[in-house]
């Protein structure tokens, strides 16, 4: 019997976690200059705060979640995003009464029963940040720098920031309106989804991936035009807060993301590099979030990339440098008795912060020295009974090739002297 992982997920290994490491350290690092903090919360939470909190009309709620057979009372569903279990942490662990704003940022694994493809899968993994505690446009700008910035950092190039506000309640009734009425006078060209959405939430035709329906989409009237005064100045602040930060961005009236919690601020950065799965982060304002989760009226904004997306373009841009760490020294081994050796002054030397590989497969010298210049040692000693007895070994060089006598007992300081500060890299 053969394993396969399941359809729609992939193993990480070998340079590809050396490259996912890299750019999880910019994040990090980005994330501390920000002071963003990390949050770690459960990957499935109650389906019915996902079924609030995303939408009951989306196309995650409804076709998308991974719904788990019930184990006792409650129905719980792996995590297709972070921000409702964010918000959820937000208000149980009343982290609105700390001083204002709460900002976090979570490393995730995400669930999407989607059809898969390059850069969509199953199960896929986010970085996202969300900012708690903030009405204010130049809150939607600090989030859109964090983003941006971590972008700059990995040298990401050629992306492209969208824009746009859906408005607050008001608006978006407005313009559910104006667009109902546009979609019923096209409502036989869509799709059977579509004209279930049209009755339910007609905002989400606009997110339709059906080409016929995208068709009809491009002519639809802009959201903008339904936006208040004040929506309309938040929307006008933010552009401002970009330009005052220069960070360059289109207004796209088109994005409407294919969630349902937000109010205001949309925006996407996407790139075409990658093929049809281009929007590498989504993000925008849901001031309405908190409130549903339970928790006091709370302005909140926020992001998430896709990496496995991100990790595309670090490939095809060749942006990270794949080598891994070189192995300092490979111990060489005769014997039981050298190999005994091998083994104890081998772990002294790890525990000092050497890397160090030596033979646990009872090679002959000859490959174990072979093994040695294929995983790039940069030193390599032969230990057998007389080097226990005399100690007393010879030191290589493997890449000048050259050889020291040096005394066994001693390795230890002779590979400091020589690595210097090569071994802490
Ligand atoms: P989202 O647009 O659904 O937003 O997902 C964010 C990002 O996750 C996407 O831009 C994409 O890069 C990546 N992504 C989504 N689905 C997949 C998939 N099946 N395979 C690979 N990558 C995928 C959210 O999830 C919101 N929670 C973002 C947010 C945070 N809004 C406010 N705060």
């Amino acid at each position: 019997m053969t394993f396969k992982a399941p359809r729609g997920t992939k193993d990480i290994f070998g340079e590809d976690i050396f490259l996912w490491r890299k750019v999880e350290d910019i994040l990090r690092n980005v994330c501390e200059k920000f002071r963003v903090f990390e949050i770690r919360t459960p990957v499935f939470e109650q389906t019915e705060l996902f079924q609030r909190g995303v939408g009951e009309t989306t196309d995650i709620v409804t076709k998308e979640m991974y719904t788990l057979e019930k184990k006792g009372s409650e129905s719980v569903t792996l995590k297709p995003e972070g921000t409702a279990g964010a918000a959820r942490a937000f208000v149980e662990n009343s982290m609105y009464a700390d001083p204002q704003p709460t900002k976090l940022y979570y490393i995730t694994p995400a669930f999407r029963y989607e059809r898969p493809q390059a850069g969509r899968q199953r199960q896929f993994h986010q970085f996202g940040v969300e900012i708690f505690g903030s009405y204010d446009a130049s809150c939607d700008a600090e989030a859109i720098s964090i983003a941006y910035e971590v972008l700059n950092q990995i040298g990401i190039k050629n992306i492209e920031l969208k824009i746009n506000s859906l408005g607050g309640n008001e608006c978006r009734k407005k313009y559910n309106k104006t667009l109902k009425e546009f979609i019923g006078s096209n409502i036989e060209r869509l799709c059977d989804d579509c004209k279930e959405r049209f009755e339910k939430n007609p905002l989400r035709v606009l997110d339709c991936k059906n080409e016929n329906c995208k068709k009809v989409i491009d002519d639809a009237p802009s959201v903008i035009e339904s936006l208040d005064e004040e929506c309309l100045a938040h929307f006008e602040a933010l552009k401002k807060n970009l330009d005052n930060m220069g960070i360059p961005y289109i207004v796209d009236s088109k994005i409407v993301r294919g969630l349902d919690y937000y109010t205001r601020t949309v925006f996407e950065f996407v790139s075409n590099e990658i093929g049809s799965q281009g929007t590498v982060c989504g993000g925008g304002r849901y001031d309405n979030l908190i409130g549903e989760c339970g928790g006091p009226k709370t302005g909140a904004v926020g992001f998430a990339m896709g990496l496995e997306r991100i990790m595309m373009l670090v490939k095809s841009q060749g942006l990270i440098e794949t080598k891994g760490k070189d192995v300092d020294i490979y111990i060489g081994s005769i014997g039981d008795e050298g190999f005994l050796k091998a083994q104890a002054v081998g772990f002294e030397l790890r525990k000092s912060g050497i890397c160090v590989e030596y033979d646990t497969l009872k090679r002959s010298v000859k490959a174990q020295l072979k093994y040695a210049n294929k995983i790039n040692a940069k030193f390599s000693v032969v230990i057998g009974e007389n080097e226990i007895k005399t100690d007393c070994v010879n030191l290589k060089n493997m890449t000048e090739s050259k050889q020291e006598e040096i005394k066994l007992s001693s390795l230890k300081e002779e590979l400091f002297k020589r690595l210097g500060s090569a071994s802490e890299n």
